[in-house]
């Protein structure tokens, strides 16, 4: 958080900041406050950072320092804040565990809104605690209290830090004077008043003027440009006026976007609303815009010069016929904010001399019309595909047109214009034959190519007329409401374009989590069955939670940094190093040359040799005194390539046989007969996008020679530290007791940091062993993002053969995922997909058949769900497909054909389906399914433009790996003489609460209080060859070994307990050491039965299943594509609970990572194979805007899972999977939209199902009017790789 002082107004301004854009010169005379200045556990912990983890809204931690400053600077500013404000204070954070709910809950209890939640609105309330309170069958209770508000701290404003009284003064007293900071490469110039400002840009016409940075500062990080003087015009007071005039409103050039904003929002209440048109535009476009940190950075006068193709505020402030007031050595003069402007035409433009002191906004007049729209693939914090600002003036008293102006962002390189389509229409009367020559007007004046960067190219010619479409309705919606006023009466909307109105606002999420409570026998010292706080999740809120990169700098020190492919196949001709090697500070340069043992796996190697296989594939790296001097060689280093023929997608590699291993295959019945006895068969196929674990904390290793015996210490952010030993020892040439590996902690991995990790390990060790120093290899996020791969994209094709009464009878199944360059987990992920893809379903005749593609794109790896998701995804969608062919309703479809009772599966597995059957009634019930789908089809009914969805998927999802060997897992206790306890075992904390639980065991076990028992780090050191912590089993496994040990050590002390029970822990524990009793012991699990036969297609495949349900209700607008996630209802048979706020936070945080694969995120690559989704900007995962309004999780009480540790289960995965009820929900709505258009049949939604998607199947006669081009006849900016 930043906090400056203004002295005239005498006001302290505080507002939260993105550090990666701050330029430390910018910061002269500001208090800085991170969150370790808020509170830390050795002094005091904030309220904020208390409550955020007592509410369990940190997981792996890496987010929740962000998420505790965004809210301190809102709550600085507004003590009792709204919740509305609450929820705009977190727009710019992300989270990729928690699923953002219990985030929102912890800063509900800031709110100065005490009123109840909306449930209440639906006749029920998350504060009527009768509904949850109900005994269940055992006789326990059902809770719905997952922390305890009364134990909270109060907020104690005394305690906050005071703004420094230095810096006060300083800003007081001094007398302004230019301020320059003189760095290697940039000077920065800071002037006093506008005289100087316009001097300097007379000196350094082509230097920028940073005020904001966020769009300098990216191309300055992202683009490698370069200024050598920068001018910082923040001082000047001329660039913070706030004034309104006769004609509008005067905006300083250096007032931010939040000041606008806020200032807006004071002025439109006070001002007559024909005067506010153009203000509620630009209001409207700020409530989307960019998160609370940019819009406290970024400036209007940044805004207006940077211009931006897709930024929001230039097309509604050009439309509205803004003036900007210049300045420069020769004078001042006044320019139009217009549509020449923004084209940047030489005329119409600024001079190089020249800066915006302010820019004039006018009040809107009687007659004026202002619209502002805007789509992106996410609501808020992310760039509009296509925005839109559009205004008509009709002559007084009348519909015609005296003045029309429309222009569109998103379109091309610049802001463009229909001006001469507005002109041909001036002098026309607002109608429904001005809409259509309208439509076809501006649709032959604005083309986009069919290859134009960004793609979407049919949805982006959608889009214009789509939000023509709604302009036209709303400035007829608004003539009507003038008649009121006596004046001419024009025809309102009809009922069916009134739905068009109106685009989507977040609302404050809320939720209900039900879970059963221990038996009330149970001690209270017993933390078993509770929903204990994350262990480290007090740290995590402080900031004092030490991740890799946190570990400080050690002695001698270098860093690494990579040099990777840019081409997806080509042979390596030549690679010259020289000129890297000059870069001063730059030590060496390493490649395979240097390995001296085996350069990776026999799989993958770590450097690449001869040729390259992917673009983002290491090459070499370079390694420097400091990180920045490491990518400066990077740049240097030059590669000759000669190209080879790459194999990107799925059906490349299918039509040149490019694949790993086997065919997979399981079968059940016989499907040839099968089908001969069916009544109707369909055909189909169906594509599944990919994704990127998008984990919070990139790679990172820091590789530490011991100096004696080829010692080294490796601490590295991974989910398999085994493995990393094992390639590191190998890459070195050693023994793998010379490698130590430790991990404290990971900031979130879902199966990126099982492999790859191991490969950055053997990286930075071999330039460790080459160097003799230690080396620090961190990826940035763009790095990571391009080097490693994600989520399998599958491609699907079915044949199902049904009853018309809806049983299916026979499906033949076969499934293609795209498994990039290299093997890692695709051969074991293809055979999940194979043995997954029955999900809840009984099909006597069942045949599927999976294979995994070789390409040339990054490599494709683990990922939460390992293949089911894609796999179920792809069998919900043939279950859809069966519903719509037969009539039937598809809730219907899938309890006719659900496993009931004992069964088999199809590789001859017995389970028994009873709590899959409970898990849909209940979720039935909870969802109150059939009253809402009544309610759903009424809405549809009613409303034309938007339509509503709602679907409820089971789910059977199988734990663990279908080896034995792979659920093996050792631990070791140590009892100290003063009674305290430190456990270690073989598991990985990446945020899923593995340590707290088991600490929580051995708490049971030993029967002592929890706060005697100590997790430190997951090291090879004290656990040799832990399996990777993966596949929901690790606290299972793990749990087992936990309380084995435990239980050897009880044991030990059984005869001193027994002769002294009276005794305290302490006596005993003293007693035991004075009596030579060993008070350590190591714990093992050999790990469940499982023994898959491929050659048979038969086994116990998997330990066990977790069934589950869903519902989930949205609704879409048919002319955006985008969509309201209302409703979701998860009922989630978990057994005991070992920790419910554990659990219940994996299955939250899993579904919203669900709702972003299947609704979202996309992952998009060129036609070479370049990936373009390389950060925040244009990849887009779930934010606080993208979870149901209602969120409930209900944990099905009485069930008992006996192979597992007390009777618990492992759900870090199964919830993603029922994300795709919003998938279906979608789908659902876009059946409704279909069948009122009399679009029959039978059709495909693939995954994805973005904004784009949900636009263009939901036709209509603009997505008919839109050019379209023929497949084959130009070259996409993208290609499709499932
Ligand atoms: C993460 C992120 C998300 C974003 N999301 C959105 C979004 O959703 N919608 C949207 O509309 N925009 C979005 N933006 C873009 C944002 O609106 C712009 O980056 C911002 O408005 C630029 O303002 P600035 O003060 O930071 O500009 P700076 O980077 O400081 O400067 C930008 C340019 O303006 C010039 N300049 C600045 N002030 C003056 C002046 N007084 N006179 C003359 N020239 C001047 C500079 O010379 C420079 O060339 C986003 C940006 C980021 C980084
Ligand atoms: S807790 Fe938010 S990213 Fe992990």
């Amino acid at each position: 958080m930043i906090s400056t002082y203004e002295p005239t107004s005498k006001k302290i301004r505080h507002y939260p900041a993105n550090s990666c854009l701050l330029p430390i010169c910018s910061l002269h005379g500001s208090a800085v406050t991170t969150v370790e200045g808020l509170g830390s556990t050795k002094t005091r912990v904030h309220p904020i950072q208390e409550r955020l983890a007592k509410c369990h809204g940190s997981q792996c931690g890496f987010c929740t320092p962000g998420m505790v400053m965004s809210m301190y600077a809102l709550l600085r500013n507004h003590p009792e804040p709204s919740m509305e404000q609450i929820t705009a204070a977190l727009d710019g954070n992300l989270c990729r565990c928690t699923g953002y709910r219990p985030i929102i809950d912890t800063y509900k209890s800031f709110s100065g809104e005490k009123g109840c939640c909306p449930l209440r609105g639906t006749g029920q309330c998350c504060l009527d605690k009768e509904d949850v309170c109900a005994a269940s069958d055992k006789g326990n209770q059902m809770l719905s209290d997952l922390c305890i508000p009364e134990e909270f701290q109060p907020i104690d404003p005394t305690q906050e830090f005071i703004f420094p009284p230095e810096l006060m003064r300083m800003a007081q007293q001094q007398t302004k004077r230019t301020l320059v900071f003189y760095g290697e490469r940039t000077t920065w110039i800071s002037p006093a008043n506008l005289c100087e400002l316009v001097e300097l840009k007379a000196m350094y016409p082509k230097a920028p003027l940073v005020v904001g940075n966020t769009s300098v500062g990216l191309e300055m990080k992202l683009a490698g440009v370069h200024h050598s003087i920068i001018i910082h015009p923040t001082r000047i007071p001329e660039l913070h006026v706030v004034s309104n005039t006769n004609h509008g409103l005067v905006v300083g050039a250096a007032c931010c976007l939040a000041q606008l904003r806020d200032t807006l929002m004071k002025v439109v209440p006070e001002l007559p609303e024909e005067k506010t048109q153009i203000f509620r535009a630009l209001l409207l476009q700020l409530k989307t815009l960019a998160g609370e940190q940019i819009r406290s950075l970024a400036s209007i006068g940044g805004h207006i010069a940077g211009r931006g193709s897709t930024w929001d505020l230039n097309p509604v402030l050009a439309v509205g016929r803004s003036l900007l007031n210049l300045a420069s050595k020769d004078g001042t003069r006044q320019i139009p904010l217009n549509d020449r402007f923004l084209a940047r035409h030489e005329n119409a433009d600024l001079k190089p001399k020249e800066v915006i002191v302010s820019v004039l906004i006018p009040y809107s007049k009687k007659d004026d019309f202002v619209s502002a729209f805007r789509q992106a693939e996410r609501r808020k914090n992310a760039l509009s595909v296509v925005n839109s600002g559009m205004r008509v003036l009709f002559k007084p008293n009348t519909d015609i047109i005296m003045d029309l102006n429309i222009l569109y962002g998103g379109i091309g390189p610049t802001t463009v214009s229909a001006r001469k389509s507005c002109q041909r229409l001036i002098g026309r009367q607002w109608n429904e034959q001005l809409l259509d020559d309208a439509c076809k007007l501006v649709l032959g004046e604005i083309s986009l190519p069919p290859s134009a960067p960004g793609g979407k190219v049919e949805y982006r010619r959608t889009l214009l007329v789509s939000f023509l479409f709604k302009f036209y309705l709303e400035v007829l919606h608004g003539l009507n409401k003038m008649v009121r006023t006596g004046r001419t009466k024009y025809p309102d909307l009809s009922k069916k374009n009134m739905s068009a109105l109106g685009a989507f606002h977040c609302e404050t999420p809320q939720g209900v989590q039900t879970y059963e409570d221990v038996d009330p026998a149970q001690s209270l010292q017993d933390p078993v069955g509770r929903p204990i706080m994350h262990q480290s999740g007090v740290k995590h809120a402080t900031g004092e939670a030490v991740y890799c990169n946190d570990i400080r700098a050690v002695d001698e020190e270098l860093f690494l940094a990579v040099v990777t492919s840019s081409r997806a196949h080509a042979k390596i001709v030549t690679i010259d190093v020289s000129e890297a090697l000059k870069v001063p500070g730059v030590v060496d340069v390493v490649t395979a040359g240097d390995v001296p043992g085996i350069n990776g796996t026999y799989y993958e190697q770590a450097f690449a040799q001869n040729e390259v296989i992917c673009v983002g594939q290491i090459v070499c790296a370079v390694v420097a005194e400091s990180a920045v001097q490491a990518k400066q060689g990077v740049e240097k280093v030059k590669i000759e390539y000669e190209n080879l023929e790459p194999i990107l997608t799925i059906e490349d590699a299918i039509k040149h046989n490019s694949y790993f291993g086997k065919e997979k295959k399981v079968e059940q019945g016989n499907i040839e007969e099968g089908f001969k006895s069916v009544d109707q068969i369909i055909e189909g196929e169906i594509h599944i996008g990919g994704q990127e674990h998008f984990y919070l904390e990139t790679n990172s290793v820091l590789v530490v020679p011991r100096g004696e015996d080829n010692e080294m210490d490796v601490y590295v952010s991974t989910q398999d530290a085994a493995l990393v030993q094992v390639l590191v020892a190998l890459a070195l040439n050693v023994q793998s007791s010379k490698i130590m590996c430790h991990t404290k902690r990971v900031g979130g991995s879902f199966g990126g940091k099982i492999t790859k990790p191991a490969y950055f390990a053997v990286i930075a060790a071999v330039a460790a062993n080459k160097t003799g120093r230690p080396i620090r290899f961190t990826l940035e996020r763009n790095e990571d993002m391009l080097i490693t791969g994600g989520r399998h994209p599958l491609s699907g094709k079915y044949k199902v053969g049904f009853m018309n009464d809806g049983r299916i009878t026979a499906a033949d199944i076969e499934c293609y995922i795209n498994g990039g360059c290299t093997l890692h987990e695709s051969e074991v992920v293809i055979e999940y997909v194979v043995l997954k893809t029955d999900n809840a379903y009984n099909i006597p005749n069942f045949r599927v058949r999976g294979r995994a593609c070789k390409t040339n794109l990054p490599s494709n790896t683990a990922f939460r769900g390992f293949g089911f998701p894609q796999a179920c995804l792809f069998t919900e969608s043939w279950i859809a497909a069966v519903a719509t062919q037969t009539g039937l309703p598809h809730e219907k479809i899938r309890e006719i054909n659900m496993y009931k009772g004992v069964n088999l599966t199809p590789y001859k597995e017995e389970f028994d389906a009873t709590n899959l059957v409970k898990c849909w009634n209940e979720c039935m019930a909870k969802s109150e399914y059939y009253s809402r789908k009544t309610a759903v089809e009424e809405f549809n009914k009613q409303n034309y433009w938007k339509k509503k969805g709602i679907a409820i998927i089971p789910m059977k999802f199988s734990v663990g790996t279908n080896a034995t060997q792979y659920h093996q897992a050792a631990a070791l206790v140590h009892i100290y003489t003063d009674g305290s306890v430190l456990v270690t075992h073989g598991g990985i904390e990446m945020g899923q609460g593995i340590h707290t639980k088991m600490l929580q065991i051995a708490s049971r076990e030993l029967n002592v209080p929890l706060s005697y028992v100590h997790f430190c780090e997951t090291s090879t050191v004290t656990v040799p060859n832990a399996i990777v912590t993966a596949g929901s089993v690790g606290s299972d496994v793990n749990g087992k070994a936990v309380q084995n040990a435990c239980q050897i050590l009880r044991k030990r002390l059984e005869p001193i307990i027994n002769k002294n029970p009276g005794g305290k822990w302490e006596d005993w524990i003293t007693e035991a050491h004075a009596q030579s009793v060993s008070l350590s012991a190591t714990g093992y699990f050999r790990g469940y039965v499982a023994n898959m036969n491929w050659d048979t297609g038969e086994g116990q495949a998997f330990p066990y299943f977790v069934f589950g349900a869903a519902c989930s209700e949205v609704e879409i607008d048919c002319l955006t594509g985008d969509h309201k996630n209302i409703r979701t209802d998860i009922v989630m048979d978990a057994c005991f609970s070992i920790n419910p706020a554990v659990d219940i936070g994996q299955i939250e945080g899993a579904f919203v990572q669900g709702v972003g694969l299947y609704t979202m995120e996309e992952i998009k690559f060129s036609p070479e194979g370049e990936q373009y989704t390389l950060g925040p900007d244009t990849y887009k995962i779930p934010a606080v805007c993208d979870i149901p309004q209602q969120l409930r999780v209900y944990l099905l009480p009485n069930s008992q899972n006996s192979i597992a540790i007390y009777s618990s289960k492992g759900v870090g995965e199964a919830g993603l999977f029922l994300g795709c009820s919003v998938f279906f929900a979608i789908r659902d709505a876009v059946a409704a939209v279909r069948k009122e258009r009399r679009l029959t049949g039978t059709f495909t939604l693939n995954s994805p199902l973005t904004v784009e998607r949900i636009r263009m199947a939901c036709t209509d006669n603009f997505t008919e009017m839109i050019p379209k081009d023929k497949p084959g006849t130009y070259k996409p900016w993208a290609i499709d790789i499932a």
